[in-house]
């Protein structure tokens, strides 16, 4: 028995188009995985522990190779236990919407939650940074109000889709899937027609798990 755990950055819930194809993505994987189970973790929901200057401390500490005060102790406990939640599962589904053309604050928050040194990843100054997530793969599912495909003219004013990549990467994961929907405010007709090619494309994925 494998453990899906889906991500969800959108607040939207069932107006989200991240998580429409999200749940299109998973209905679609438990016909052919009845019996793994599925995990969710909505961001909104979740008490997020504030990264702030004990945490700051508390990494930097181990960053130094010193020992943490018992405040700071206290603090990394709940680093670590999220972090071996994300650790835990088998595949990952991110549903994650483009805010301000990046990624909804609250996965920002996970993110700098969960990455941590000996955790998510290790540096050594021989060789360099290594991802400690690995051999899973990760289905990243985004959506947009505008359009930054290839041929756009605005490809470079997308930080959302290279943002994740760029850390999903740099934790370790090698297989990373992505299904689009774009345009969702270019009118009904372009987000309805994006929504269903991401849809026929996540359940064609899931298919193939
Ligand atoms: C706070 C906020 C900021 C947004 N910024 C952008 C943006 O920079 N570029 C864009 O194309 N759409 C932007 N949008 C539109 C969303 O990307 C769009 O509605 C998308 O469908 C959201 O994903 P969801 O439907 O899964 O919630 C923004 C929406 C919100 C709420």
């Amino acid at each position: 028995m494998g453990t899906v755990l889906y991500i969800e950055a959108s607040p939207r819930k069932d107006r989200s188009h991240s998580s429409s194809v999200a749940r299109a993505f998973l209905e679609a994987y438990r016909l052919s995985h009845a019996e793994d189970r599925v995990e969710t973790l909505d961001l909104w929901a979740t008490d997020l522990p504030a990264f702030d200057g004990t945490m700051l401390e508390a990494k930097y500490r181990i960053l130094h190779g010193e020992t943490h005060t018992p405040e700071e102790a206290q603090a990394w406990e709940r680093v670590t236990s999220m972090f071996r939640t994300f650790q835990s599962a088998d595949i990952y589904v991110f549903s994650v919407p483009m805010w301000n053309f990046g990624i909804p604050y609250r996965l920002k928050h996970y993110i700098d939650i969960i990455t941590q040194p000996g955790l998510a990843f290790r540096f050594s100054p021989d060789t360099g940074y290594q991802g400690l997530v690995t051999g899973k793969p990760a289905i990243v599912i985004y959506a947009s109000g505008g359009t930054y495909g290839e041929g756009s003219g605005t490809e470079s004013f997308d930080m959302q889709k290279p943002y994740m990549k760029l850390w999903l990467t740099f934790i370790g994961f090698t297989t990373i899937h992505s299904l689009v929907v774009e345009g969702t405010l270019l009118g009904p007709e372009a987000r309805a027609k994006s929504l269903e090619h991401a849809i026929t494309q996540a359940k064609q994925l899931a298919a193939t798990m």
